[in-house]
Protein backbone atom coordinates (compact mmCIF):
# COMPACT_ATOMS: atom_id res chain seq x y z
CA UNK A 1 0.00 0.00 0.00
CA UNK A 2 1.38 3.11 -0.95
CA UNK A 3 2.19 5.40 2.17
CA UNK A 4 0.82 8.89 1.99
CA UNK A 5 2.39 11.57 4.29
CA UNK A 6 0.49 12.74 6.91
CA UNK A 7 0.63 15.61 8.76
CA UNK A 8 1.58 13.69 11.54
CA UNK A 9 4.22 12.41 9.64
CA UNK A 10 5.47 16.01 8.42
CA UNK A 11 5.39 17.31 12.01
CA UNK A 12 7.46 14.39 13.42
CA UNK A 13 9.84 14.95 10.85
CA UNK A 14 9.95 18.56 11.26
CA UNK A 15 10.50 17.77 14.82
CA UNK A 16 12.67 15.92 14.60
CA UNK A 17 14.98 18.10 11.83
CA UNK A 18 14.53 20.83 14.75
CA UNK A 19 16.61 18.53 17.36
CA UNK A 20 19.25 17.18 15.16
CA UNK A 21 21.68 19.56 14.13
CA UNK A 22 22.63 20.90 10.46
CA UNK A 23 26.09 18.61 9.64
CA UNK A 24 28.45 20.28 7.50
CA UNK A 25 30.26 17.28 5.00
CA UNK A 26 32.76 16.96 7.98
CA UNK A 27 30.22 15.38 9.91
CA UNK A 28 30.11 18.22 11.96
CA UNK A 29 27.31 20.78 13.25
CA UNK A 30 27.00 24.19 11.25
CA UNK A 31 24.21 26.69 11.17
CA UNK A 32 20.99 26.28 9.20
CA UNK A 33 22.50 28.44 6.71
CA UNK A 34 25.79 26.78 6.09
CA UNK A 35 28.29 29.16 7.76
CA UNK A 36 30.69 28.28 11.07
CA UNK A 37 29.56 29.92 14.13
CA UNK A 38 32.71 30.97 15.58
CA UNK A 39 32.92 31.61 19.42
CA UNK A 40 36.06 33.53 20.48
CA UNK A 41 37.77 33.22 23.68
CA UNK A 42 40.19 35.76 24.20
CA UNK A 43 38.96 38.53 21.89
CA UNK A 44 42.05 41.52 22.65
CA UNK A 45 45.40 41.48 21.93
CA UNK A 46 46.40 38.25 19.53
CA UNK A 47 42.46 37.68 19.98
CA UNK A 48 41.83 40.45 17.97
CA UNK A 49 43.68 39.60 14.99
CA UNK A 50 42.64 35.93 15.08
CA UNK A 51 38.90 37.18 14.86
CA UNK A 52 39.38 39.61 12.25
CA UNK A 53 41.11 36.61 10.48
CA UNK A 54 38.79 33.98 11.38
CA UNK A 55 35.83 36.30 10.31
CA UNK A 56 36.59 37.07 7.10
CA UNK A 57 35.75 33.62 6.05
CA UNK A 58 33.10 34.35 3.59
CA UNK A 59 31.36 31.36 5.25
CA UNK A 60 31.78 32.13 9.07
CA UNK A 61 29.17 34.20 11.48
CA UNK A 62 30.83 34.83 14.43
CA UNK A 63 28.24 33.93 17.34
CA UNK A 64 29.93 34.41 20.75
CA UNK A 65 32.44 36.77 22.15
CA UNK A 66 34.51 36.15 25.92
CA UNK A 67 36.83 37.66 27.77
CA UNK A 68 37.73 38.67 31.25
CA UNK A 69 38.64 42.09 30.13
CA UNK A 70 35.48 43.87 29.50
CA UNK A 71 37.45 46.92 27.85
CA UNK A 72 38.47 44.61 25.44
CA UNK A 73 35.36 42.94 25.25
CA UNK A 74 33.24 45.75 24.66
CA UNK A 75 36.09 46.71 21.56
CA UNK A 76 35.22 43.04 20.25
CA UNK A 77 31.76 43.50 20.08
CA UNK A 78 31.78 46.90 18.86
CA UNK A 79 32.95 45.27 15.79
CA UNK A 80 30.82 42.50 15.60
CA UNK A 81 27.04 43.47 17.76
CA UNK A 82 25.78 40.36 16.91
CA UNK A 83 27.44 38.28 19.05
CA UNK A 84 26.66 37.30 22.46
CA UNK A 85 28.91 38.10 24.83
CA UNK A 86 30.76 36.26 28.20
CA UNK A 87 33.35 36.53 30.77
CA UNK A 88 33.77 33.04 31.47
CA UNK A 89 34.31 30.66 28.77
CA UNK A 90 32.90 27.73 30.99
CA UNK A 91 29.49 29.84 30.69
CA UNK A 92 29.59 30.59 27.47
CA UNK A 93 30.08 26.93 26.15
CA UNK A 94 27.34 25.42 28.20
CA UNK A 95 24.54 27.78 27.70
CA UNK A 96 25.19 27.99 24.03
CA UNK A 97 25.48 24.45 23.37
CA UNK A 98 24.92 23.64 19.75
CA UNK A 99 24.32 26.92 18.75
CA UNK A 100 28.08 27.31 18.33
CA UNK A 101 30.13 25.26 16.20
CA UNK A 102 33.96 25.87 16.40
CA UNK A 103 36.41 27.43 19.22
CA UNK A 104 39.24 29.83 18.70
CA UNK A 105 41.28 30.16 22.27
CA UNK A 106 43.28 33.17 22.05
CA UNK A 107 43.89 34.19 26.11
CA UNK A 108 47.30 33.64 27.32
CA UNK A 109 49.43 30.46 27.60
CA UNK A 110 48.26 29.02 30.61
CA UNK A 111 44.84 29.28 29.68
CA UNK A 112 45.04 27.68 26.69
CA UNK A 113 44.36 23.62 27.40
CA UNK A 114 41.64 24.53 29.81
CA UNK A 115 39.83 26.25 27.08
CA UNK A 116 40.64 24.38 24.32
CA UNK A 117 39.73 21.25 26.19
CA UNK A 118 36.78 22.29 27.35
CA UNK A 119 35.63 23.05 23.83
CA UNK A 120 36.78 19.55 22.99
CA UNK A 121 34.77 17.82 25.21
CA UNK A 122 31.59 20.08 23.70
CA UNK A 123 32.62 18.27 20.60
CA UNK A 124 33.94 21.48 19.23
CA UNK A 125 36.53 21.76 16.43
CA UNK A 126 39.29 24.30 18.59
CA UNK A 127 41.84 26.94 16.62
CA UNK A 128 44.54 27.13 19.69
CA UNK A 129 46.92 30.02 19.64
CA UNK A 130 50.39 28.64 20.04
CA UNK A 131 52.07 27.44 22.08
CA UNK A 132 49.45 24.85 22.38
CA UNK A 133 49.47 24.35 25.91
CA UNK A 134 52.04 25.78 29.05
CA UNK A 135 52.40 22.35 30.54
CA UNK A 136 53.28 19.64 28.55
CA UNK A 137 50.76 17.05 29.98
CA UNK A 138 48.19 19.21 28.98
CA UNK A 139 49.61 19.15 25.00
CA UNK A 140 49.84 15.56 25.38
CA UNK A 141 46.07 15.18 26.22
CA UNK A 142 44.51 17.91 24.45
CA UNK A 143 46.24 15.56 20.99
CA UNK A 144 44.70 12.36 22.33
CA UNK A 145 41.60 14.26 22.68
CA UNK A 146 41.69 15.57 19.56
CA UNK A 147 42.81 12.96 17.95
CA UNK A 148 39.81 10.58 19.10
CA UNK A 149 37.15 12.96 18.76
CA UNK A 150 38.58 13.51 15.06
CA UNK A 151 37.86 17.10 15.34
CA UNK A 152 39.46 20.03 13.12
CA UNK A 153 42.30 21.62 15.01
CA UNK A 154 44.51 23.97 14.62
CA UNK A 155 47.65 25.87 16.31
CA UNK A 156 48.11 29.46 15.57
CA UNK A 157 51.58 29.00 13.97
CA UNK A 158 50.10 30.86 10.60
CA UNK A 159 53.83 31.35 9.43
CA UNK A 160 53.66 27.57 8.78
CA UNK A 161 51.68 27.93 5.91
CA UNK A 162 53.35 30.93 4.24
CA UNK A 163 55.06 30.41 0.34
CA UNK A 164 58.43 30.51 2.64
CA UNK A 165 58.60 28.05 5.32
CA UNK A 166 56.43 25.73 2.64
CA UNK A 167 59.79 26.10 0.21
CA UNK A 168 62.01 25.74 2.63
CA UNK A 169 60.52 22.62 3.75
CA UNK A 170 60.19 21.43 0.28
CA UNK A 171 63.83 22.30 -0.14
CA UNK A 172 65.20 20.49 2.81
CA UNK A 173 63.11 17.20 2.15
CA UNK A 174 65.00 17.06 -1.59
CA UNK A 175 67.97 16.14 0.15
CA UNK A 176 69.35 19.23 -1.70
CA UNK A 177 71.81 20.33 1.45
CA UNK A 178 72.83 16.63 2.21
CA UNK A 179 71.55 15.04 5.61
CA UNK A 180 70.83 17.67 8.23
CA UNK A 181 73.44 17.03 11.35
CA UNK A 182 72.42 20.22 14.03
CA UNK A 183 70.47 23.19 13.39
CA UNK A 184 70.67 26.02 15.35
CA UNK A 185 67.45 28.14 15.56
CA UNK A 186 67.20 31.76 17.74
CA UNK A 187 65.47 35.30 18.48
CA UNK A 188 66.99 37.82 20.55
CA UNK A 189 63.62 38.77 21.95
CA UNK A 190 63.47 38.86 25.89
CA UNK A 191 60.64 37.13 27.69
CA UNK A 192 62.52 36.82 30.99
CA UNK A 193 62.22 38.70 34.39
CA UNK A 194 64.14 38.46 37.71
CA UNK A 195 61.47 40.43 39.76
CA UNK A 196 59.20 39.35 42.71
CA UNK A 197 55.73 38.63 41.57
CA UNK A 198 54.18 41.53 43.04
CA UNK A 199 56.20 44.20 43.24
CA UNK A 200 53.45 46.85 43.43
CA UNK A 201 50.20 44.96 45.08
CA UNK A 202 47.24 46.71 43.78
CA UNK A 203 43.29 45.89 43.58
CA UNK A 204 42.49 44.83 40.01
CA UNK A 205 41.03 47.61 37.75
CA UNK A 206 37.37 47.37 37.70
CA UNK A 207 37.33 46.22 33.89
CA UNK A 208 39.26 43.18 34.48
CA UNK A 209 38.03 39.81 36.15
CA UNK A 210 41.31 38.73 37.80
CA UNK A 211 39.86 35.48 39.57
CA UNK A 212 39.16 34.18 35.97
CA UNK A 213 42.22 35.53 34.22
CA UNK A 214 44.11 33.75 37.07
CA UNK A 215 41.56 30.44 36.44
CA UNK A 216 43.56 26.98 36.54
CA UNK A 217 46.79 28.67 38.49
CA UNK A 218 47.14 29.25 42.02
CA UNK A 219 45.66 32.78 43.33
CA UNK A 220 47.85 35.84 43.86
CA UNK A 221 46.98 39.22 44.59
CA UNK A 222 46.98 41.71 41.19
CA UNK A 223 50.11 43.64 40.30
CA UNK A 224 50.56 45.83 37.76
CA UNK A 225 52.62 45.54 34.11
CA UNK A 226 53.32 42.22 35.74
CA UNK A 227 50.61 40.07 34.41
CA UNK A 228 47.96 41.35 32.10
CA UNK A 229 47.96 42.23 29.33
CA UNK A 230 50.80 40.67 27.62
CA UNK A 231 53.32 40.38 30.29
CA UNK A 232 52.27 36.85 31.59
CA UNK A 233 55.06 35.78 28.74
CA UNK A 234 57.77 36.18 31.38
CA UNK A 235 55.93 34.45 34.19
CA UNK A 236 56.70 30.75 34.81
CA UNK A 237 52.97 30.15 36.05
CA UNK A 238 51.79 31.97 32.99
CA UNK A 239 54.06 31.86 30.25
CA UNK A 240 56.49 29.85 28.69
CA UNK A 241 59.28 32.65 28.01
CA UNK A 242 60.90 33.20 24.80
CA UNK A 243 61.20 29.55 23.77
CA UNK A 244 57.73 29.31 24.41
CA UNK A 245 56.57 32.59 22.64
CA UNK A 246 59.20 32.78 19.36
CA UNK A 247 60.46 28.92 19.22
CA UNK A 248 57.07 27.86 18.68
CA UNK A 249 57.44 29.43 15.53
CA UNK A 250 61.16 29.42 14.47
CA UNK A 251 61.24 25.77 15.57
CA UNK A 252 58.13 25.03 13.05
CA UNK A 253 60.05 24.95 9.85
CA UNK A 254 63.06 22.72 11.26
CA UNK A 255 60.65 20.06 13.07
CA UNK A 256 57.95 19.83 9.78
CA UNK A 257 61.03 19.81 7.66
CA UNK A 258 63.08 17.09 9.36
CA UNK A 259 60.25 14.78 10.21
CA UNK A 260 61.43 15.06 13.53
CA UNK A 261 59.40 13.31 16.87
CA UNK A 262 60.73 13.58 20.79
CA UNK A 263 63.71 14.88 21.88
CA UNK A 264 66.35 12.01 23.49
CA UNK A 265 67.34 15.12 26.09
CA UNK A 266 67.03 18.95 26.97
CA UNK A 267 69.62 20.64 28.66
CA UNK A 268 69.57 24.47 29.58
CA UNK A 269 72.75 27.15 29.78
CA UNK A 270 71.06 30.10 32.13
CA UNK A 271 70.71 31.70 35.63
CA UNK A 272 69.28 30.50 38.86
CA UNK A 273 65.47 30.01 38.89
CA UNK A 274 63.86 32.35 41.07
CA UNK A 275 60.50 30.38 40.87
CA UNK A 276 58.55 33.54 39.62
CA UNK A 277 60.02 34.92 36.06
CA UNK A 278 61.83 33.01 33.29
CA UNK A 279 65.42 33.59 32.63
CA UNK A 280 66.15 36.37 30.67
CA UNK A 281 68.49 34.30 28.26
CA UNK A 282 68.82 30.88 27.80
CA UNK A 283 70.98 28.31 25.12
CA UNK A 284 69.02 25.39 25.10
CA UNK A 285 70.48 21.76 23.94
CA UNK A 286 68.52 19.13 22.11
CA UNK A 287 69.34 15.40 21.02
CA UNK A 288 66.73 14.15 18.38
CA UNK A 289 66.42 10.96 17.17
CA UNK A 290 67.90 10.68 13.47
CA UNK A 291 65.45 10.48 10.66
CA UNK A 292 65.56 9.91 6.69
CA UNK A 293 66.24 13.82 6.50
CA UNK A 294 69.47 13.72 9.12
CA UNK A 295 72.49 12.04 10.32
CA UNK A 296 71.77 9.65 12.92
CA UNK A 297 70.83 11.53 15.61
CA UNK A 298 70.61 15.88 15.47
CA UNK A 299 71.56 18.21 17.08
CA UNK A 300 69.84 21.75 18.53
CA UNK A 301 70.77 24.39 19.96
CA UNK A 302 68.47 27.45 20.71
CA UNK A 303 69.41 30.39 21.89
CA UNK A 304 67.53 33.78 23.15
CA UNK A 305 67.73 37.18 24.87
CA UNK A 306 71.16 38.36 24.90
CA UNK A 307 72.76 35.17 24.06
CA UNK A 308 70.92 35.54 20.42
CA UNK A 309 71.75 35.28 17.56
CA UNK A 310 74.49 32.62 18.01
CA UNK A 311 78.40 33.84 17.34
CA UNK A 312 79.03 32.90 13.97
CA UNK A 313 82.33 31.16 15.31
CA UNK A 314 80.28 28.86 17.07
CA UNK A 315 78.84 28.18 13.53
CA UNK A 316 81.97 27.13 11.79
CA UNK A 317 80.64 30.23 9.39
CA UNK A 318 82.61 33.16 10.83
CA UNK A 319 81.28 35.58 7.38
CA UNK A 320 77.26 34.86 8.25
CA UNK A 321 75.59 37.96 9.92
CA UNK A 322 72.41 36.57 11.11
CA UNK A 323 69.62 38.18 11.41
CA UNK A 324 67.74 38.60 14.85
CA UNK A 325 65.33 35.87 14.38
CA UNK A 326 66.09 32.91 12.63
CA UNK A 327 67.24 28.88 12.38
CA UNK A 328 70.09 27.83 10.13
CA UNK A 329 70.54 24.19 9.17
CA UNK A 330 73.78 22.31 8.79
CA UNK A 331 73.99 19.64 6.10
CA UNK A 332 76.50 17.65 5.22
CA UNK A 333 76.27 19.41 1.29
CA UNK A 334 75.48 22.83 2.44
CA UNK A 335 73.58 24.80 4.68
CA UNK A 336 70.37 27.38 4.82
CA UNK A 337 69.47 30.17 6.80
CA UNK A 338 65.86 30.27 7.18
CA UNK A 339 65.32 34.17 9.13
CA UNK A 340 61.68 34.54 10.63
CA UNK A 341 60.32 35.84 8.66
CA UNK A 342 61.42 35.62 4.78
CA UNK A 343 63.15 33.48 1.96
CA UNK A 344 65.82 30.99 2.40
CA UNK A 345 69.52 31.61 2.26
CA UNK A 346 72.08 28.88 0.94
CA UNK A 347 75.26 28.74 1.86
CA UNK A 348 78.21 27.87 0.14
CA UNK A 349 76.82 30.68 -2.26
CA UNK A 350 78.71 29.48 -5.28
CA UNK A 351 77.36 25.89 -5.32
CA UNK A 352 73.80 26.87 -5.32
CA UNK A 353 73.76 29.90 -7.32
CA UNK A 354 72.01 28.37 -10.10
CA UNK A 355 69.45 26.12 -7.93
CA UNK A 356 66.14 26.64 -9.02
CA UNK A 357 64.04 27.27 -5.99
CA UNK A 358 61.03 24.93 -5.91
CA UNK A 359 57.52 26.51 -7.18
CA UNK A 360 54.93 26.52 -3.64
CA UNK A 361 52.23 27.45 -2.37
CA UNK A 362 51.36 29.63 0.92
CA UNK A 363 47.98 29.18 2.32
CA UNK A 364 45.39 31.15 4.45
CA UNK A 365 46.82 29.35 7.83
CA UNK A 366 42.89 30.46 9.49
CA UNK A 367 40.60 29.92 6.58
CA UNK A 368 42.31 26.52 5.80
CA UNK A 369 40.77 26.06 9.49
CA UNK A 370 37.42 27.36 8.71
CA UNK A 371 37.18 25.18 5.53
CA UNK A 372 38.49 21.92 7.81
CA UNK A 373 35.48 22.46 10.12
CA UNK A 374 33.10 23.11 6.67
CA UNK A 375 34.58 19.50 5.67
CA UNK A 376 36.55 20.73 2.17
CA UNK A 377 40.69 19.71 3.20
CA UNK A 378 42.59 19.24 6.10
CA UNK A 379 44.75 21.34 8.64
CA UNK A 380 47.99 21.83 8.30
CA UNK A 381 49.17 22.09 12.22
CA UNK A 382 46.67 20.10 13.89
CA UNK A 383 46.99 18.67 17.63
CA UNK A 384 48.71 16.05 16.19
CA UNK A 385 51.13 17.87 14.68
CA UNK A 386 51.30 20.87 17.57
CA UNK A 387 51.02 18.34 20.19
CA UNK A 388 54.73 16.48 19.90
CA UNK A 389 55.92 20.11 18.64
CA UNK A 390 54.85 22.11 21.71
CA UNK A 391 55.92 19.31 24.00
CA UNK A 392 59.76 19.17 23.02
CA UNK A 393 59.88 22.85 23.29
CA UNK A 394 58.46 22.90 26.75
CA UNK A 395 60.85 20.10 28.10
CA UNK A 396 63.53 22.76 27.05
CA UNK A 397 61.39 25.37 29.25
CA UNK A 398 61.42 23.09 32.03
CA UNK A 399 65.26 22.29 31.64
CA UNK A 400 65.47 26.14 32.73
CA UNK A 401 64.90 25.51 35.66
CA UNK A 402 67.64 22.72 36.47
CA UNK A 403 70.14 24.97 34.57
CA UNK A 404 72.75 22.77 33.38
CA UNK A 405 71.77 19.44 33.77
CA UNK A 406 70.66 16.90 31.06
CA UNK A 407 66.94 16.10 31.21
CA UNK A 408 66.89 12.50 29.72
CA UNK A 409 63.21 12.04 28.06
CA UNK A 410 60.95 9.13 27.68
CA UNK A 411 58.10 10.51 25.50
CA UNK A 412 56.23 7.49 25.88
CA UNK A 413 55.87 7.37 28.91
CA UNK A 414 55.72 11.18 29.44
CA UNK A 415 58.64 11.09 32.08
CA UNK A 416 62.25 12.75 32.96
CA UNK A 417 63.61 9.52 33.72
CA UNK A 418 67.06 10.73 35.46
CA UNK A 419 65.70 13.62 37.87
CA UNK A 420 62.21 12.55 39.56
CA UNK A 421 61.52 15.45 41.13
CA UNK A 422 61.54 17.77 37.77
CA UNK A 423 58.15 15.63 36.62
CA UNK A 424 56.38 17.80 39.04
CA UNK A 425 56.32 20.54 36.85
CA UNK A 426 55.11 18.58 33.48
CA UNK A 427 51.41 19.16 35.04
CA UNK A 428 50.29 21.39 37.11
CA UNK A 429 47.33 20.75 39.37
CA UNK A 430 44.28 22.84 38.65
CA UNK A 431 42.66 25.22 41.03
CA UNK A 432 39.29 23.81 42.95
CA UNK A 433 36.42 24.92 40.50
CA UNK A 434 38.79 25.22 37.64
CA UNK A 435 39.38 21.80 36.91
CA UNK A 436 38.57 20.37 33.65
CA UNK A 437 37.66 16.54 32.05
CA UNK A 438 40.74 15.26 30.85
CA UNK A 439 43.19 17.82 32.04
N1 LIG B 1 50.69 33.55 16.33
C1 LIG B 1 51.23 34.71 16.59
O1 LIG B 1 51.92 35.31 15.76
C2 LIG B 1 51.00 35.34 17.92
C3 LIG B 1 51.33 36.68 18.17
C4 LIG B 1 51.05 37.21 19.42
C5 LIG B 1 50.50 36.42 20.41
N2 LIG B 1 50.21 35.12 20.16
C6 LIG B 1 49.61 34.26 21.19
O2 LIG B 1 48.32 34.75 21.47
C7 LIG B 1 48.00 34.55 22.84
C8 LIG B 1 47.59 35.89 23.45
O3 LIG B 1 48.72 36.76 23.44
P1 LIG B 1 48.52 38.36 23.57
O4 LIG B 1 49.82 38.97 23.32
O5 LIG B 1 47.37 38.76 22.74
O6 LIG B 1 48.14 38.46 25.14
P2 LIG B 1 47.27 39.59 25.84
O7 LIG B 1 47.47 39.43 27.29
O8 LIG B 1 47.56 40.92 25.21
O9 LIG B 1 45.78 39.24 25.42
C9 LIG B 1 45.11 38.12 25.89
C10 LIG B 1 43.61 38.37 25.80
O10 LIG B 1 42.94 37.26 26.41
C11 LIG B 1 42.09 37.77 27.44
N3 LIG B 1 41.98 36.74 28.47
C12 LIG B 1 42.87 36.42 29.43
N4 LIG B 1 42.42 35.38 30.16
C13 LIG B 1 41.20 35.06 29.66
C14 LIG B 1 40.24 34.08 29.99
N5 LIG B 1 40.42 33.21 31.00
N6 LIG B 1 39.10 34.04 29.28
C15 LIG B 1 38.87 34.91 28.25
N7 LIG B 1 39.77 35.86 27.90
C16 LIG B 1 40.91 35.92 28.57
C17 LIG B 1 42.73 39.06 27.88
O11 LIG B 1 41.86 39.91 28.56
C18 LIG B 1 43.19 39.61 26.57
O12 LIG B 1 42.16 40.28 25.88
C19 LIG B 1 49.24 33.95 23.47
O13 LIG B 1 49.10 32.57 23.58
C20 LIG B 1 50.35 34.30 22.51
O14 LIG B 1 51.40 33.32 22.54
C21 LIG B 1 50.44 34.59 18.94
Amino acid sequence: MKHHFSRRDFLRTSAALAAVPVLSSAGLAVSPNGKLRTAHIGVGGMGGADLSSIASHPKVEVAALCDVDLDRLNQAKSQHPQAKIFRDFREMLSSLGDTIDAVVVSTPDHTHAPAAMSALNHNKPVYCQKPLTHEVFEARQLRLVAEKKNLPTQMGIQVHSSTPYRRAVAMIQSGMIGKVSRVYAWSNKNWGYDGQATPAEQAPPANLEWNLWLGTAAKRPYAPHVYHPGAWRKMIDFGTGTLGDMGVHIFDTPYAALELTAPKWAKTTCRKPTGVGHPEKNIVEYEFPGTKHTTESLLWTWHDGAFAPPKGEALDLPSLNLPDQGSLFLGEEGQMLLPHVGEAQLFPQEKFRDYQRPEVDGADHYHQWVDACLGEGKTSAGFSYAGPLTEALLLGVVANRYPETKLEWDAERLEITNLPEANKLLRRTYRDGFEVAGL
